[in-house]
């Protein structure tokens, strides 16, 4: 049995956006370890959210650590106005970045702990050569864009490799999972070497988020 902690991240993107303060103390109520802010460009993704005026706004009314996935096409723009707005740890992806390591250096630089986001069909010899540069690694296994999709158990493996990777070279790095993430899916990624798991419409379709936490922390 491994010993590794496992951290709760729910995703805003289920939430509802009108009463984002309350969904998101509704879920520090209910034992979240931080939140998962979700931004998309509409042209990396094919869905638009919001950008850092939201995430400022979000920021001044909880003390969580506050988790930003950029679905963004070459975000180094943006990467300023997020560390100002409060954002703690980062991830942009790899096949949304043309200088990947430029941008996590620059995440870096201003305050926040970089990550690499990794599309479903994107191979861990594509991230090898970056991992070292993280601090963490999230593994979508959804194609992103939307919230409430099934699972990719084809990622599994990916997550193993990079779990095998930071035995030997980093064993600080963190391996996040994000899509598809409830009860019935959790264990396996577990398993496989996951420290972070975001879950949106798994928590903030339920009612009671104390026990959508729980459920899920059960069945890992
Ligand atoms: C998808 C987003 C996810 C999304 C997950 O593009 O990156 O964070 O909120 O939603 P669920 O948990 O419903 O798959
Ligand atoms: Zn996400």
């Amino acid at each position: 049995m491994t010993q590794r902690q496992a951290l709760i991240c729910p995703s805003i993107l289920s939430s509802d956006f009108a009463r984002l303060a309350d969904e998101v103390e509704s879920v520090q109520l209910g034992g979240a370890d931080f939140i998962h802010v979700d931004v998309m460009d509409g042209r990396f993704v094919p869905n638009l959210t919001f950008g850092a005026p939201i995430v400022r706004s979000l920021a001044a009314a909880t003390d969580m650590w506050l988790d930003c996935h950029l679905m963004v096409d070459e975000p180094d723009h943006l990467l300023a106005d997020f560390a100002e707005a409060g954002v703690a740890t980062m991830s942009v992806h790899i096949e949304a970045c043309r200088h990947l390591h430029r941008t996590i250096e620059r995440i870096r630089s201003l305050g926040m702990r970089p990550g690499v986001a990794v599309n479903p069909h994107t191979s861990f010899a594509t991230i090898e050569a970056i991992l070292a540069d993280c601090d963490f690694v999230n593994v979508m296994s959804v194609n992103p864009g939307f919230g409430g999709q099934s699972f990719l158990p084809s990622v599994l493996p990916k997550i193993e490799a990079i779990d095998r990777w930071r035995r030997e070279h980093n064993p600080e790095l963190k391996i996040q999972v994000d899509g598809g993430i409830k009860t019935t899916t959790i264990a396996a990624a577990y398993a496989a070497g996951v420290d972070w798991f975001v879950a949106g419409s798994a928590v903030f379709g339920q009612s009671d988020r104390r026990a959508a936490i729980e459920g899920l922390r059960a069945a890992l």
